[in-house]
């Protein structure tokens, strides 16, 4: 990967101040597909495009001070497209764990899989093990990557757990929950950012989220770049949230 962690602001666009900042941005990356379309060219193109916009986003995440950058690559229900399709995506994140795994490393990104190994092709369970951890140090960046994920099936997961360790339900507490799920240990999203102009969240962490900010563009992710993500997360500093609080009793970004 080129450079992807250098620590300098995009002289056009200043720095958001670090409490403005979202510590942890989950991106639905939604429109390959419908990008390739408009081309002409093949599904399968749009989705390498996608895997190739990744680099840029990774690097802008590092430059704008995000900690933790969630991405979902594959959710439960994509099983559902066409044979070919599916087994062209695990392909590209085979790929891209090939390719770029050292050059990420380097540069202290930490990789984190949330998600279902289970039913992933040997192989591509085997490199992202290996991507687990390799990485498992570093603290420049937490990439973490929504893989074989659904919202709905790591709460059933969890859920099963908990009654299979026998836990009194007197104890089942919302972090007891938190402690069970995939992303435990990492705070929620602050801001969930969905391209391709999609209003929905596609069981897309379902529970984390309830809180979070939403962000949607038409732009599909392939078109998605630095200008479009600094946009997004410049929109967010203007956000009031109020956690269920009233308008006085919270900072306002603006004042
Ligand atoms: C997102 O693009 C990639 C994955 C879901 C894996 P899509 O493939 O959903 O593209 P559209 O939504 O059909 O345009
Ligand atoms: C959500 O996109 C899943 C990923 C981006 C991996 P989809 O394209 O699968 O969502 P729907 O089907 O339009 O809701
Ligand atoms: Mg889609």
């Amino acid at each position: 990967m080129v450079a992807v962690v250098r620590e300098q602001t995009n002289a056009s666009t200043p720095a958001l101040p670090p409490e403005r900042t979202p510590r942890h941005v989950a991106i639905i990356m939604d429109g390959n597909g419908r990008w390739a379309k408009q081309r002409g060219l093949p599904r399968t193109e749009g989705h390498r495009n996608g895997v190739e916009n990744l680099r840029r986003i990774l690097q802008a995440a590092v430059e704008c001070g995000v900690e933790i950058l969630t991405i979902y690559a594959f959710s439960t229900e994509n099983w559902n497209r066409p044979k070919y399709e599916v087994e062209m995506l695990m392909r590209l994140l085979e790929l891209f764990l090939e390719r770029e795994l050292d050059e990420l490393h380097k540069n202290g990104v930490q990789i984190r899989h949330i998600g279902e190994l289970d039913g992933v092709p040997t192989r591509l369970q085997k490199r992202i093990v290996k991507g687990l951890e390799l990485t498992k140090d570093n603290s420049r960046l937490i990439l973490n990557v929504a893989f074989n994920y659904g919202g709905r099936d790591e709460i059933v997961r969890a859920v099963r757990r908990i009654v299979e360790e026998g836990i009194p339900a007197e104890d089942i507490t919302e972090d007891l929950i938190n402690h069970y799920l995939y992303t435990c240990g990492l705070p929620d999203p602050d801001l969930i950012i969905r391209t391709s102009g999609e209003l929905r969240v596609s069981n897309f962490l379902i529970w984390q989220g309830s809180y979070s900010e939403y962000y949607t563009t038409p732009t599909y992710w392939p078109d998605f770049d630095e200008t479009e993500f600094r946009k997004a997360l410049a929109e967010y500093a203007h956000r009031k949230r109020r956690f269920g609080q009233i308008d006085e009793q919270v900072e306002d970004p603006d004042e």
